[in-house]
């Protein structure tokens, strides 16, 4: 019985390293290591600037658009006629292999086969968006309760 308590310390002990562990590795998407990413396998030919196109389109705003879609930039008729928007799901399987994703691509890109790294790099991506592109909360809805011009009410009668 002594050594199955021991055994159950045992596990309890570990479980949270564990888990701790784990999960360090999980949350290993990191937009500052995904930015080198992106300066060694993309800024050659894409901006992380808005209206800057090079050989690519500029990729500012990149996650949530449509593809084709930036304007001033000569697409591929494949790539404008590819109707997808590029969520970060859809762009992990893109860099990995851009010709299976949109067929007859211009894009000469071989794909990036380590997806920790596209990891980051899609991470990176997510922060090329406008500031308050997404905020905006108002303050509407103000109760007009304070208006009210009712009488108070009188007091009991005993
Ligand atoms: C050698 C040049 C080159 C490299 C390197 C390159 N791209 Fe591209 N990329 C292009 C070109 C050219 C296009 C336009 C494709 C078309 O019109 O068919 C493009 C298109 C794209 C598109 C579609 C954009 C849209 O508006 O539809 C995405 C997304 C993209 N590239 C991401 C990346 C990422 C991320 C990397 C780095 C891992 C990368 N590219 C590396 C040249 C490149």
């Amino acid at each position: 019985m002594r050594s199955l308590a021991q055994r159950f310390g045992t596990v309890a002990l570990l479980a949270p390293i564990g888990l701790f562990g784990s999960l360090g590795i999980a949350r290993a998407a990191d937009a500052a290591a995904g930015k080198q990413v992106f300066h060694a396998q993309c800024a050659i030919c894409h901006s992380d600037q808005p209206g800057v196109n090079k050989i690519g389109p500029s990729l500012f705003g990149v996650v949530g658009r449509h593809t084709g879609s930036e304007p001033g930039y000569d697409y591929s008729v494949a790539n404008k006629n590819a109707n997808i928007v590029w969520t970060p799901a859809v762009l992990d399987r893109y860099i990995a292999d851009p010709q299976q994703v949109v067929p007859g691509t211009k894009m000469p890109y071989g794909g990036l086969h380590n997806a920790a790294k596209r990891a980051n790099l899609i991470a990176f991506l997510e922060t090329l968006q406008k500031p308050g592109a997404v905020a905006g909360v108002g303050t509407a809805g103000k109760s007009a309760a304070a208006a009210s011009g009712l009488p108070a009410k009188g007091r009991s009668n005993g």
